[in-house]
Order: C-alpha cells, then sequence, then structure tokens
C-alpha cells in the first residue's frame, strides 16, 4: 500500500519546502521534489497544496485514566488517544506508577494491563516512582535496560502521595546518571504549600481560587532551583522540569542552560494562554474548572510573555499537555467546600497542536519552532527520534495535513475528550488539522474518524538524543 502526499509545504525543525511525501506501508520512503513525482503511481494520493505537512504531534506528558485524589482522570487510554488523535497528535508518552509501598514493575504491568489493546495511537510510559528506595532504584536500571522506560518522573510535591524528599531525589538522579535515563520534576515545594492551604482553609478560604494562591511562583522557582542544584551534585544528571508556568522558575532553568548543563523543561498551553484571573472572574465553583498543579499564574506579572520567550530561545524544549481531565460533575466536585480536595490537572491533548500554531500566527514562534516543540524535540528528548518526530525517509510515516485557512473553534459541545467542559471554552484558533496519517494509515480526515482503538503499538524508547 502506497500514499503520496502531494504539494505540500513540508516543514521540519531546520526548514520549510514545497515537496511530495511518498509512502509505503508505515514508513515515509521519500521527499521528493515535485517535479519528480509524475513518474511516481501510488495507491492513494492526497492533494496537500497550500497546507503544511508536518510530523505527527507528540505529547510528553498525559495521565490517562490517571487515578488521583479518589477519583481517576475521566478520559481513558481509548478516548484519550482518540481525542489525540484528532488533534494531530500521533503519540502520546503517558506515565506509568509506583504509588507509595508498591514493587516498580506491579505498577508499570498495571500499566501495560490498561493500556493493552486500547490505545488509537502509538504510545510509551515514563515511570512515576512513588517510593524511591533500593529495590525501585535496581528497578529503574531494569526498566532502562529492557523496558524501554528511559524517564523517571518524581514530585517535591504532594506530601504523603508520591512526594520523594531530597535525599530520595539525590539518590534517583545519581542512578539515572550511571543508567543514562532523564529524571522528570514536578517542582513545588510542597511542604511549604501545605502549610500555606491549612492556613487558608482555617481562615475559611475553600474556594478553588485558592488553590493558586497558594501555590506561589516563588515556590515552583524555590523547588527548581533545588532539583538543579541536587542534579548538578549528581554530576549532571540530564534534569527536565515538567509544566513550567512561572518566570521565576524559567530563570533558574535559564541560568543551569547558560552554564552548558543537562537541564530542560516543558511549559503547557494552559500557561500560554490562560490566567489565574481567568479563573478568578469564573462564578461560584467553576473556578474548579482550573485547578491544576502548577497553578495558572497572574496575569499582571509576566509569565506568559516570558514563557512564549522561553519557547523561542529553547530554555522551554517543549510543549506538552499534561493533560489530566476531570469533569466537573462527581470528580472536580469533590471540592466543593474544600478546594484542596478538587482533583488538579486540565485536559487539552486535543488542542496542542492548534494552541501553538496559534503562537505562530500571533509572530510568537516560527513555523520551524512550531513543529520543534511539538514533535522533534519530544522525540528526540525521549528518544523516539527519528522513528518519530520528523518527516523524512526511514520514518514512521505519522503526518498531519494542516490547513493554515481553517478555523478551530474549541468548546465541550465539539471537542472528543472525554470532559464535561472545556478549559479553552470559546478559544478560535486560526488554523485547523485536516488529515491525520499514523504509520502511513489515514485515521483522521476532514474532522471524520478512521482509525480504531487497538491499533497503537507500545513504543519501548532509547536513551534521549538530546543531550549535551
Ligand atoms: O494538575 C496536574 N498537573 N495534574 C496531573 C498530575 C501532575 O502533577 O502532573
Ligand atoms: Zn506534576
Ligand atoms: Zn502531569
Ligand atoms: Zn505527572
Amino acid at each position: 500500500m502506497s500514499l503520496l502526499v502531494k504539494g505540500g509545504t513540508v516543514v521540519g525543525p531546520t526548514g520549510t519546502r514545497v515537496a511530495d511525501v511518498l509512502v509505503e506501508g508505515e514508513k515515509i520512503v521519500a521527499v521528493l521534489d515535485p517535479s519528480y513525482t509524475p513518474q511516481i503511481t501510488a495507491n492513494e494520493v492526497i492533494d496537500a497544496s497550500g497546507k503544511y505537512v508536518i510530523p505527527g504531534g507528540i505529547d510528553a506528558h498525559t495521565h490517562m485514566e490517571m487515578p488521583f485524589g479518589g477519583t481517576s482522570a475521566s478520559d481513558t487510554f481509548d478516548t484519550g488517544t482518540r481525542a489525540a488523535a484528532y488533534g494531530g497528535t500521533t503519540t502520546i508518552i503517558d506515565f506509568a506508577i509506583q504509588r507509595t509501598g508498591e514493587v516498580v514493575q506491579d505498577g508499570l504491568a498495571a500499566w501495560h494491563a490498561k493500556t493493552d489493546g486500547e490505545c488509537h495511537i502509538d504510545y510509551a510510559f515514563h515511570m512515576i516512582l512513588g517510593g524511591v528506595d533500593a529495590d525501585a532504584l535496581k528497578a529503574m536500571d531494569r526498566l532502562v535496560a529492557d523496558e524501554g522506560i528511559t524517564s523517571f518522573k518524581l514530585f517535591m510535591a504532594y506530601p504523603g502521595v508520591f512526594y520523594s524528599d531530597d535525599g530520595q531525589i539525590l539518590r534517583a538522579m545519581q542512578t539515572a546518571r550511571e543508567n543514562g535515563a532523564l529524571i522528570m520534576m514536578h517542582a513545588e515545594n510542597g511542604i511549604a504549600i501545605d502549610v500555606l492551604v491549612q492556613q487558608a482553609l482555617e481562615r475559611g478560604e475553600t474556594d478553588p481560587i485558592y488553590h493558586g494562591i497558594t501555590r506561589p511562583a516563588a515556590l515552583e522557582a524555590e523547588a527548581t532551583n533545588r532539583a538543579i542544584a541536587l542534579a548538578e551534585v549528581a554530576q549532571d544528571c540530564p534534569l527536565y522540569i515538567v509544566h513550567l508556568s512561572a518566570s521565576q522558575a524559567l530563570a533558574k532553568v535559564a541560568e543551569a542552560r547558560d552554564q552548558g548543563r543537562n537541564v530542560f523543561a516543558e511549559t503547557c498551553p494552559q500557561y500560554l494562554y490562560l490566567t489565574l484571573e481567568d479563573q478568578l472572574g469564573a462564578p461560584g465553583f467553576e473556578g474548579a474548572k482550573w485547578v491544576c498543579s502548577t497553578p495558572l499564574r497572574s496575569k499582571h506579572e509576566s509569565h506568559q510573555r516570558d514563557l512564549w520567550k522561553g519557547l523561542r530561545n529553547n530554555d522551554l524544549a517543549i510543549v506538552s499537555t499534561d493533560h489530566c481531565p476531570f469533569c466537573m460533575k462527581d470528580q472536580k466536585e469533590l471540592g466543593l467546600g474544600d478546594f484542596s480536595k478538587i482533583p488538579n490537572g486540565i485536559g487539552g491533548v486535543e488542542h496542542r497542536v492548534d494552541l501553538v500554531f496559534q503562537g505562530v500566527v500571533d509572530g510568537q514562534l516560527s513555523l520551524e519552532r512550531w513543529v520543534e516543540t511539538i514533535a522533534t524535540t519530544p522525540a528526540r528528548m525521549f528518544g523516539l527520534y527519528p522513528q518519530k518526530g520528523i518527516v523524512q525517509p526511514g520514518s514512521d510515516a505519522d503526518l498531519v495535513i494542516y490547513d493554515p485557512n481553517g478555523t478551530t473553534r474549541i468548546g465541550a459541545a465539539t471537542h472528543h475528550m472525554n470532559m464535561d467542559y472545556s478549559a479553552y471554552e470559546g478559544i478560535e484558533i486560526k488554523g485547523r488539522v485536516g488529515t491525520v496519517i499514523s504509520r502511513g494509515e489515514v485515521i483522521v480526515a476532514d474532522g471524520n474518524y478512521h482509525g480504531r482503538k487497538g491499533r497503537g503499538k507500545f513504543l519501548k524508547r532509547g536513551l534521549s538524543s538530546y543531550l549535551m
């Protein structure tokens, strides 16, 4: 089976050109100057003239079915990966979880059981370590060597749930430095935050907005700085800060990068587009829609401007969604009368490719940087390159044909995520995902779905090819 994507503008991290993309089976076999293709016959031809042809999006941070706060993220691997496909994402990296007190391999087996036969697109796992001890450190080596899991997330937040202390973090970093893995860090000082949360509740401050107010930027910056220092002590263990939202934390990352350190960070669309004031302006309990950690930041500070700048200059390498959806009904509502019981998370796996493209429209990013932050760098950072993340011969034929003249209006009535609201309700994007191809198969065309559950494959990842 062959497929020719004809006449589109192929966008890669180093440039754009009008070219025809020839696909045989699951692979790209040629990217050709259009003058060569009249001689080529293909079973199917898709006209991409006037459109961008980009590598399928790679969302390196999602939480389908994640247990959190007495409930579970509302998208299953079935519904969540289908929604991702609609939005031009053809690979996710989700998180298998070792709960505190659990054996790491049991946690991993549980996530394989959840995902087997369920995913619409290709998927991989990072491993959340909820209990770093001697067994977990040994398990890290085995996961890297045998299981294709080469990145581990630790939490400086959520004491009593996923939290690691500085000694545990240092040991995990030393182990990663030895076996080549990447440490991903949820950088917020959870011990100090818990004090602020208790004090707020004692004052009767129970509304959703106090979630953000009790997680100040200074405590994101402090934890980011501490993680960077611990990684330095662990002989420059590669460190990746997840869901960075505050200028002050970004400054710490920038400082380490200026020193040539292997310190990287991602931000998320919610921090680029939404603010604490959106949440503050919402009536009653509605603010719960935007409860996530790290929290949304104030528009009166320079966070959003600084995050876009960080994306331009590569102090921020990647845009991931941290997709962790909960419905208002029965889920976010668990925190009625006590904001600390609102499950943390925002769903957005369907909108990342569009929301970052809007940055191109707004003059914040180049086309090349759009592709780099949503596909190429995630592939390189997390050991999937060049199988994924690039339009070139030999790579998987994961392609998105993107229409810069289309429009996308985001809303709960039209999205495909299993959420009863949208965090981005009413936002309009000047661009639209047209055709989505996953390993040579057209899975979305003109808003119609042609994929199926179970076609997504588990990807064993290699070590990062992004390190200095
Ligand atoms: O609020 C968030 N980010 N929920 C998901 C879990 C995490 O910390 O990434
Ligand atoms: Zn986190
Ligand atoms: Zn997350
Ligand atoms: Zn997480």
